[in-house]
């Protein structure tokens, strides 16, 4: 009785297997599979996952648990620049910056330091001084070497010149280019070389970024910096990477317009240069679930296109939740930029960039 009871269960099974599915119905269904990170589903394509943050953030528990769960890299996004760093001509404040890379160490994080050579935020003491080039080159050598000492062998990569180029491919005029300049005023791109060796004289493990907007496409700025890029690689010049910082709006971007930027990601890899996606955001207009839904369609793409590409070792965020993005500051009516919203709930964007690293 018993084997023949047991025979009618197996054949129960079997019955309701061939049917409903096997796994279904014989087992219990298995319990869901934890929901992974970016930085763990990066891992896997060996990219490093970063956002921009700010130490005034992290005294919210919130900021702090999704920074160091979801991020493998931080870059500070303002606490490094020359106005923050070199507040006074003899004074440096490395404060914030150290409790970023504190943070970062302790969380098993890497820092990417922003920025040392910059049109924006540079001190007043600075623009109104009235230096000649040479006692200007002399400040700027200085203060490369002195931030980059402060930081050497823990930040590994470093944006050393910022935004030097016009959307027409020609130099922007700059303190550092002309205005005095640092001594080599109309002469293109040799002040971005000078910067370059400072930098590396000043670390010499040191990642070496330029770093620049609306290049992802292949456009007038991008053809001088891949220009630049070629000249300063044929000539031993020391840049390591390039950084391309992906501040999209959904006005003008879409999933289709980025073939042109895997071909021009394609031009500057094939230097063998690194390629980092440095400061993305997708700013929107409403925060309708249509408008999140076709944002997170780019995220996704955007990340594609670096997992794609071997060369693209960076997909940082420039920072990740709307509650503190720069993006309404700047950009007037516009808002909804990051992949956490206000209250750091996860945005389809969120998951447009999990589905693309899976
Ligand atoms: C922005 C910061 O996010 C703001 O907080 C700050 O007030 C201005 O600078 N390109 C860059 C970044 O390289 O340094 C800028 O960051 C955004 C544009």
């Amino acid at each position: 009785m018993r084997g023949f009871r047991f025979n009618a269960q197996i054949l129960a099974s079997l019955f309701l297997c061939i049917f409903f599915g096997c796994r279904a119905r014989v087992n219990a269904p298995a319990p869901p599979a934890p929901e992974s990170t970016l930085r763990v589903a990066a891992e896997a394509h060996r990219i490093t996952i970063g956002t921009a943050a700010h130490s005034r953030y992290l005294r919210e528990p919130e900021y702090e648990a999704v920074l160091a769960s979801e991020f493998s890299q931080l870059e500070p996004e303002n606490e490094l620049k020359f106005a923050v760093v070199h507040p006074a001509p003899d004074r440096y404040d490395f404060s914030g910056g150290d409790v970023l890379l504190s943070f970062a160490e302790s969380h098993d994080m890497l820092v990417r330091g922003h920025t040392l050579v910059w049109h924006r935020q540079v001190p007043q003491w600075l623009s109104s001084a009235h230096h000649t080039p040479a006692q200007l080159a002399m400040v700027l050598r200085d203060h490369i070497k002195r931030v980059m000492l402060h930081y050497a062998g823990k930040l590994y990569a470093w944006d050393v010149v910022n935004e030097a180029f016009n959307d027409d491919g020609s130099m922007r005029t700059t303190v550092w280019y002309d205005q005095p300049g640092i001594g080599y005023a109309g002469g293109g791109t040799r002040y971005v070389e000078q910067a370059f060796r400072w930098a590396r004289a000043s670390d010499p493990k040191a990642h070496l970024f330029y770093n620049d907007y609306d290049t992802e496409q292949i456009n007038a700025k991008s053809d001088a910096i891949y220009a630049m890029a070629k000249d300063f690689k044929a000539r031993g010049v020391p840049l390591d990477g390039i950084g391309f910082q992906f501040h999209l709006d959904l006005r003008f971007d879409n999933p289709n317009k980025l073939a042109s930027t895997a071909e021009n990601m394609r031009r500057f890899a094939a230097l063998g240069l690194e390629i980092n996606i440095t400061e993305l955001d997708v700013r929107l207009s409403d925060g309708s679930p249509a408008s999140l839904h076709s944002q997170a369609s780019l995220y996704h793409a955007v990340t594609k296109l670096c997992v794609a590409q071997p060369a693209c070792k960076v997909l940082q965020a420039w920072g990740f939740t709307d509650k503190h993005s720069w993006i309404p500051g700047f950009f007037p009516n516009m808002d909804w930029g990051l992949p956490f919203d206000k209250d750091y709930k996860k945005k389809p964007a969120y998951y447009g960039m999990l589905g693309a690293l899976q």
